[in-house]
């Protein structure tokens, strides 16, 4: 089986990122995951699209066991870098920037979230106390160095359930818990790669400022902003493979 130096898991927005015409379906115990292979510097990664290349699964509907899962599959040394859209409670971090997740607090409610779910033998409890790979952020900001290109090296962000925006008082809740960022997708994908022992990494793009900072959040919005800033992320993630 190919193996890729590295899987990208691409959030919204990121479907036209990247040429993409070799596909693979896997099939996992949870269900199936689609992977498209691409080139970059020479070396073969995997692509995952997170919400389907024309987006119809929403952040609940996501099956994050089956993406991580064929992610563990296709991958040479467990790297994955994953890219997330976010609203941002943290006046430092505007709209248009790059910030690299370093915590998370988990406000989803009803996702199947473990690969322990108790039919296994044993009960496992595993740590996240530091949830991303330190070898693979430490790549991003060199890369990001290289390119002379602007990345927040740490943030915490909240997820919620979605897939509804959220209210003001609960983003007010979140900056006073000392949340960063506020988006619906990195749980549980993130402890799902941690149970797998996988190296994963989250370049988080502010699309917009969070509930009640702005008057209002709009799905138009987000995906406006992550257009625009697709040309940088793309340039971000070539630089990262070469130094992977
Ligand atoms: N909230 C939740 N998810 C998001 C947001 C937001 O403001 N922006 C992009 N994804």
């Amino acid at each position: 089986m190919k193996k890729a130096t590295l899987v990208v898991i691409g959030g919204s927005g990121t479907s036209d990122l990247f040429q993409l015409e070799e596909s693979e379906e896997i099939s996992t115990p949870y269900g199936k995951s689609l992977a498209y292979w691409i080139r970059v510097a020479g070396k073969d990664v995997a692509f995952i699209s997170r919400h389907g290349l024309t987006h119809n699964l929403p952040p609940h509907k996501v099956n994050y066991r089956a993406n991580i899962y064929t992610a563990k599959q296709l991958s040479d040394n467990g790297y994955v870098v994953a890219t997330n859209a976010v609203g941002s409670l943290n006046k430092r971090m505007s709209p248009g920037e790059l910030v690299l997740a370093d915590q998370v607090i988990d406000f989803t409610k009803g996702r199947v979230c473990t690969f322990f779910d108790g039919t296994n033998e044993k009960v496992v409890h595993t740590d996240v106390t530091f949830p991303f790979s330190s070898f693979l952020t430490s790549k991003i900001l060199k890369a990001s160095k290289r390119l002379g290109l602007k990345i927040h090296p740490k943030g915490t962000y909240v997820c919620t359930e979605g897939p509804r925006f959220e209210t003001a008082a609960e983003i007010k809740m979140f900056k006073k818990i000392g949340g960063d960022l506020v988006g619906m997708t990195l749980v549980p994908e993130v402890f799902l790669a941690k149970e797998l022992n996988l190296e994963y990494a989250s370049i988080c793009i502010v699309t917009n400022w969070a509930a009640g900072i702005a008057k209002k959040v709009s799905s138009e919005e987000v995906l406006q902003v992550m257009k625009n800033l697709a040309p940088k992320l793309k340039l971000l993630l070539e630089e990262t493979i070469k130094l992977i």
